[in-house]
C-alpha cells in the first residue's frame, strides 16, 4: 500500500522521481488518469492551499471525489479517526488524504486499513507534500538542492513544514540552518541555529513560517511589530539576500509580520509558485497512491 504519511519513508529515489513527475506534469504531460477510483479529504483542521489543491489534482486525474465535512460527520457525534476511516474503506473509498491536530495520527490507520492514506499535515509532526511542493520550486530555481543553503525561519518548535523540511533538505544534500526567536528553535531537528542577519548573507533560499498564532493562544507577550522587526523579512533584510536567493513562506501570510507587506510579491518571492506548484505536487502523489506496487529502494 502506497501510504504517503512523511518522507522519511520514502527513499531519495523516490522523492525525485515525485519531484521530477511533479515537474512534468506542469510543463505539461499527460496525467495518469485514474477514473475508477474514488477518495475522501478529510480535514480535521483549516486550509485552503491544501485541501483545494488536492481538490484540484483530484480533478485533473479524473478521479470521483466523495464529499466528506467533519462539521456535518458523525465524528460530532464521538466517532473517532480510526473508524471513520475504516467506515469510508468499508463503503468502497479508494484512498484517504486527512489532516488531523494529532501528531501521527497515521501510525494507528496504516496498520488497520488496507488503502493508502495521505497525510496533508499532522500536528506538529510532518507536511510531506507541502514538503514535495517545496522542493519542486527549489528545483525550478536551481536545478537541485545538493551545496545549497537554507534557512528556515519561526516558529521551528510548532512547525511540521519545519520538520519535514529540515530532514528532507539534508538527505538531499543542502545545509539547514534554523532561525527565528531562540525559545521557538527546536534542538530536535538536528540542524545549527543562527541569527537571521548572519543567515540571511548565506542563504539561497530563505523560508519563512507562519506564526502559528492558534498554537500560541496563552501567550500574551507575542507583539507583531516586534517580531516583525527582530525576525521578519524587512526591506531592509530583503535588499541584503543574495541576488539569485529565493523567498518560500508555506502560507498563509501574516502580512506586516513573517514578510513586509509588499514583498510578498517580490521578483525574488516564490510564494504565490509554491501554491501552483501544490497542484502538480499533489497530482504527482496521487497517481504514486494508485500505481501498481513498486519495490522500494535502499534509502
Ligand atoms: N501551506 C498550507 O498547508 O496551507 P493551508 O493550511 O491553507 O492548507
Amino acid at each position: 500500500i502506497s501510504h504517503f504519511v512523511s518522507l522519511d519513508d520514502l527513499s531519495t529515489v523516490e522523492i525525485e522521481r515525485l519531484i521530477a513527475r511533479g515537474l512534468e506534469l506542469k510543463q505539461g504531460a499527460s496525467p495518469h488518469r485514474t477514473v475508477t477510483k474514488t477518495v475522501a479529504n478529510l480535514f480535521f483542521e483549516h486550509s485552503t492551499r491544501t485541501k483545494c489543491s488536492f481538490e484540484m489534482a483530484e480533478h485533473h486525474l479524473g478521479l470521483h471525489v466523495l464529499p466528506f465535512e467533519t462539521a456535518t460527520s458523525s465524528v460530532q457525534k464521538g466517532e473517532t479517526l480510526l473508524d471513520t476511516c475504516k467506515t469510508l474503506e468499508a463503503i468502497g473509498v479508494d484512498a484517504l488524504i486527512v489532516r488531523h491536530g494529532e501528531t501521527g495520527y497515521y501510525e494507528r490507520l496504516q496498520e488497520q486499513l488496507r488503502i493508502p492514506i495521505i497525510n496533508a499535515g499532522d500536528g506538529s509532526g510532518q507536511h510531506p507534500s507541502q514538503s514535495l511542493l517545496d522542493l519542486m520550486t527549489m528545483y525550478e530555481a536551481f536545478g537541485d538542492v545538493t551545496g545549497k543553503t537554507i534557512v528556515i525561519c519561526g516558529d521551528l518548535r510548532h512547525s511540521r513544514v519545519a520538520r519535514s523540511n529540515a530532514h528532507v533538505l539534508r538527505r538531499l544534500g543542502a545545509t539547514v540552518i534554523g532561525s527565528g526567536p531562540r525559545e521557538w528553535f527546536d534542538d530536535t531537528l538536528g540542524i545549527a541555529y543562527q541569527e537571521i542577519d548572519e543567515a540571511l548573507t548565506s542563504s539561497d533560499i530563505i523560508m519563512l513560517l507562519r506564526v502559528q498564532h492558534e498554537r500560541h493562544l496563552d501567550d500574551q507577550s507575542f507583539e507583531a511589530t516586534v517580531y516583525h522587526q527582530r525576525y521578519g523579512l524587512t526591506h531592509e533584510r530583503m535588499a541584503r539576500i543574495r541576488p539569485e536567493a529565493i523567498v518560500l513562506h508555506p502560507a498563509p501570510v501574516n502580512r506586516g509580520v513573517e514578510i513586509a507587506e509588499e514583498l510578498v510579491e517580490h521578483a525574488q518571492s516564490r510564494i504565490f509558485d509554491q501554491m501552483t506548484n501544490g497542484v502538480f505536487a499533489r497530482m504527482a502523489i496521487l497517481e504514486r497512491a494508485f500505481d501498481e506496487p513498486t519495490t522500494k529502494e535502499t534509502i
